[in-house]
Formats: C-alpha cells, structure tokens, sequence
C-alpha cells in the first residue's frame, strides 16, 4: 500500500499552491487513504519558543495547538528527536487525549537541514495498528515535506 502512496505524496507537494495548503492536501489525502490515520496533523517549533504549534491537520478540532517542549507524545518528540510509537495510549503517564477514542498513536520528527523543527502526528482509533512500514513510509513523507520547506 505505501509504494503505491509515495508518488501520490510526492505530487500533493509539488502542487503549485502556498504550502500550508499543501499540507492540508497530504493530511486530508493520509486520512482518506490509510484506514486506521483518524487524525493526521503536523506540529512545528514555535519561533524560539520551547514549545509546538500546530500546523495543517485533519480530523477532528483539537483543543492542543500549543504543547511544551517535554508535554505529551509530541513534546517528547521535540526534544528526544526520535520516532515514537505508541501501540497503547492508556499506558503512556505523559500523554495529552486528544479524543477518548483514540487508541493509539505515532510521531515521526521532521528535519531539516538535520535541524528538529516539527514533526508529524497520526492517532488510530485502533490499537496497535502501527508496524515500520508506517515508520519507514512517515519519513519519506517528512523528508519529502522538508524539501518544500
Ligand atoms: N496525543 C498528543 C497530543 C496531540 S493530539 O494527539 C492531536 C500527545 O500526547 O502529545
């Protein structure tokens, strides 16, 4: 499934539009595709701030456009640099819910110029749904978004 995705990625970002539109594009085309991404979202450093924004998302609204540095899933990711896969949410002590009906969850930092600046965030509303395949096709899609950036 993610061969066939990754060209369908690549023309999303290509598109001759500014690229937050791109990127509400390729949320709305990741959620729509992949059956278990209920919320696809990127966050981004907030200038100098040791905090996240949130940036293009689909799915439903969230109350967190704005995480520390450390807080949640994300924030950790901010400073730990790695992917984080989460299989069971309920079992994480420093998790922000987004929705009780979310399950699971992984986060994928985004570089640039081998620089942390965000960050892509999907939650499943099903458990354990996350294998490398999902790792390996989350940063081709960041490593692909940080050359529009
Ligand atoms: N669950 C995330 C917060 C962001 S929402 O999932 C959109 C976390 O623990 O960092």
């Amino acid at each position: 499934m993610f061969e066939t995705l990754k060209p369908q990625v690549q023309e999303i970002l290509q598109q001759e539009t500014h690229v937050d539109h791109r990127l509400q594009l390729l949320c709305d085309f990741l959620k729509k595709e992949i059956p278990y991404y209920d919320w696809v979202g990127f966050y981004f450093k907030n200038g100098d701030k040791q905090e996240l924004k949130l940036g293009p998302y689909a799915g439903e609204p969230t109350d967190h456009t704005i995480i520390p540095f450390g807080k949640g899933i994300c924030g950790q990711v901010a400073v730990s640099n790695e992917n984080f896969v989460v299989p069971d949410v309920a079992a994480q002590d420093n998790y922000i819910a987004c929705s009780i009906t979310v399950k699971s969850e992984i986060v994928i930092p985004l570089f640039k110029n081998g620089e942390n600046i965000g960050q892509i965030d999907i939650d499943s509303n099903t458990p354990d749904p996350f294998s490398e395949a999902d790792e390996r096709f989350l940063e081709f899609v960041n490593d692909n978004v940080a050359q529009i950036l």
